[in-house]
């Protein structure tokens, strides 16, 4: 969602700016706009916005030509929320002496817009941002942490803001409440960003801005304040990837790129956390004592990051015989849910900014629950909010849709599931190495199915044509048959739906007739017979039936139109092989349809909205 980056120093403040903006327009927006800087006595503060893409307002600004340097500048794209997408609804926006970018919500705009039309002052754009730049402005006597800190005791709602005062462009502002902020210095002057990305290209070391204090940037440091007005030293995060990572490396979509990612991404993930061949996260300072002494563990997530955790659920009751369940993050926390302190909540997410995966970390604390999460963007919010981490290392993902991401929660589940087992003693060492080697060999024949992508692409000349799409599956097939068919739909914008096999004769099946595209995964030796039988129902009411199976299953070549062979495998790992198919067929589905493919329409990367 909305991308934010403010830069003050020695460069050309509008080229860093717009760079940076380039490089978060993975976070998904639909606008975009820029306040720099100069010293031009007359007019020292200039704005400029656009609707559309960030090259719309690159080739907007080369229109404002520049004989002096801007200094500093602000940065914005815009994902709508209140107001449409309009130029005048985009960010930067100004009132007064305020000049302010965000992300967030302000929920209280509507009681304080009516506050302002009272005293005869009046937005001229849509949004709930303009009410914040009102709010802090009418506080602003020449102190801007003053009226940012009197500004923020009367908005509700959560926002990341950077904030330039037009009667000192020497600066610039920052704080945020539940909405993601880090802060950089370095040679070339300071900055602060939505997130690394926007920055990688020069500094490797950052700091997260603490909810509610604020940071003044000039071009020589950073001073960040407390609630109190106190000088705060923050703790510098090191990345430990580089900008090559952030970037295609020759790969014609970022999801591409992505899914070949996968086997490093899970070694990187599962090799740190296995001591003398067992499962071990003393490292991440996650104790033993975690997995003991709970009575239930409940997943909670969102999007592919649920889906995850569904196969989590099957692996830690299969081998900890410990209760899971998986709740959507959104429904999470409007459920009242039965949590203690007995209860382990497992929070999920790849950008670790999930607004609706944070507010149910949040309540599961105030009701005692212990916490962990597992995140792949070091120090986002939900790691920091949670008791304990365990960060996946799968490096930047930049495509919207999650491939690599996935794969390396998998590998932690999978790891959490033997570790859980192993300290309720209904796991032997010997297993447990056993489970663990299998996992991390596991990772050979996912590149085998990388290597099937010319397999994978001929079928989807079939699938591009199809209006609806079905995902079949049962037990672990069916957790992959459901991130199958939402990775398909985000992308190739084709309706589908996953269904646990079963279960489809119980409606959806007067759905299937001629010609409708059925994608079986049948991996599951216990269930194997059952989805076979599925198959056949939908096959004889005229379904093209993609079957996926692992290798050595005699399958009958009447059933299907296609047969999909995974390496020879524990049936266990099949998700790590499934998940690549999976993704393959979105991928070269909506490549085929032509589509914008790292970047769906109405999608945001980080969902920082609930
Ligand atoms: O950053 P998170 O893992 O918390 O994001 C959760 C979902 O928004 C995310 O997985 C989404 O479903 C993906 N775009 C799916 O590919």
């Amino acid at each position: 969602m909305c991308g934010i980056i403010g830069y003050i120093g020695s460069d050309d403040a509008r080229k860093i700016v717009t760079d940076g903006l380039l490089a978060l327009e993975y976070r998904g927006y639909d606008s975009a706009g820029i306040t720099y800087c100069t010293n031009d006595p007359s007019h020292p503060v200039k704005t400029v916005k656009t609707t559309g893409k960030v090259m719309n307002l690159i080739e907007k600004l080369n229109d404002h030509h520049e004989d002096l340097v801007p200094f500093s500048g602000i940065g914005h794209t815009r994902w709508a929320t209140h107001g449409g997408v309009t130029e005048t609804n985009s960010h930067p926006h100004s009132f007064g002496n305020v000049t302010l970018i965000h992300n967030g919500i302000i929920e209280n705009y509507r009681e304080l817009s009516d506050k302002f039309a009272g005293e005869g002052k009046f937005p001229v754009s849509q949004t709930d941002t303009e009410i914040a730049a009102m709010t802090i402005d009418s506080f602003y006597n020449g102190d801007a942490y003053e009226a940012i800190q009197k500004a923020s005791e009367v908005l509700d709602g959560s926002y990341a803001f950077c904030i330039i005062f037009s009667d000192r462009p020497d600066k610039i502002y920052a704080t945020r409440k539940n909405s993601p902020l880090i802060a950089a210095h370095c040679s070339k002057g300071s900055f602060v960003a939505s997130d690394i990305v926007a920055i990688i290209d020069y500094t490797k070391d950052y700091f997260i801005l603490p909810e509610n204090y604020i940071a003044e940037l000039t071009a020589d440091n950073i001073t960040v304040y407390d609630t109190s007005g106190n000088i705060f030293n923050p703790k510098t995060i090191h990345v430990d990837w580089d900008i090559a990572a952030a970037k295609k490396g020759g790969y014609e979509h970022f999801m591409l790129k992505e899914i070949h990612e996968q086997p490093d991404a899970v070694i990187n993930t599962v090799s740190p956390r296995i001591v003398d061949g067992l499962p071990d996260f003393s490292s991440d300072n996650v104790p033993d004592e975690l997995f003991r002494d709970i009575n239930r563990i409940v997943i909670t997530a969102c999007g592919t990051a649920m889906h995850a955790g569904m196969l989590g659920k099957y692996m830690i009751e299969k081998y900890a015989r410990i209760p899971v369940s998986v709740d959507i993050a959104s429904e999470f926390r409007y459920s009242d849910p039965i949590v203690d302190k007995h209860t382990l909540v497992i929070a999920i997410s790849q950008s670790g900014e999930t607004a609706d995966t944070l507010a149910a970390v949040k309540l599961a604390k105030t009701l005692g629950a212990k916490t962990l999460a597992v995140v792949n963007v070091k120090g986002s919010i939900i790691a920091l909010e949670s008791d304990h981490v365990l960060y996946t290392h799968a490096g930047p993902e930049i495509s919207v849709a999650s491939t690599k991401a996935y794969t390396v929660q998998l590998s932690l589940m999978y790891l959490i599931a033997y570790k859980t087992a192993m300290v309720n003693n209904l796991m032997s060492d010997e297993e447990a190495a056993a489970k663990t080697k299998s996992l991390t060999d596991s990772v050979r024949n996912m590149k085998k199915v990388i290597d099937m992508d010319e397999e994978l692409s001929y079928i989807t000349q079939k699938l591009k044509k199809a209006d609806n799409i079905f995902y079949l599956g049962r037990g672990l097939d069916y957790a992959i048959a459901c991130e199958g068919s939402l990775k398909l739909k985000e992308i190739s914008y084709i309706h589908s739906e996953a269904y646990a096999a079963g279960e489809l004769k119980h409606g959806t099946i007067s759905l299937i007739t001629d010609n409708i595209p059925v994608i079986a995964f049948a991996t599951q030796d216990n269930v194997y017979s059952k989805v076979i039988s599925n198959v056949v129902e939908v096959r004889s009411r005229g379904a093209y039936v993609i079957l996926i199976t692992k290798s050595g299953e005699h399958v009958d070549t009447t059933l299907c139109d296609h047969h999909i062979t995974l390496p020879q495998m524990d049936e266990e790992f099949t998700p790590f092989c499934t998940a690549v198919i999976l993704q393959y067929l979105a991928y070269f589905t909506a490549v085929r349809r032509d589509l914008n493919v790292d970047q769906p329409r109405n999608l945001a990367k980080s969902v920082t909205v609930e």
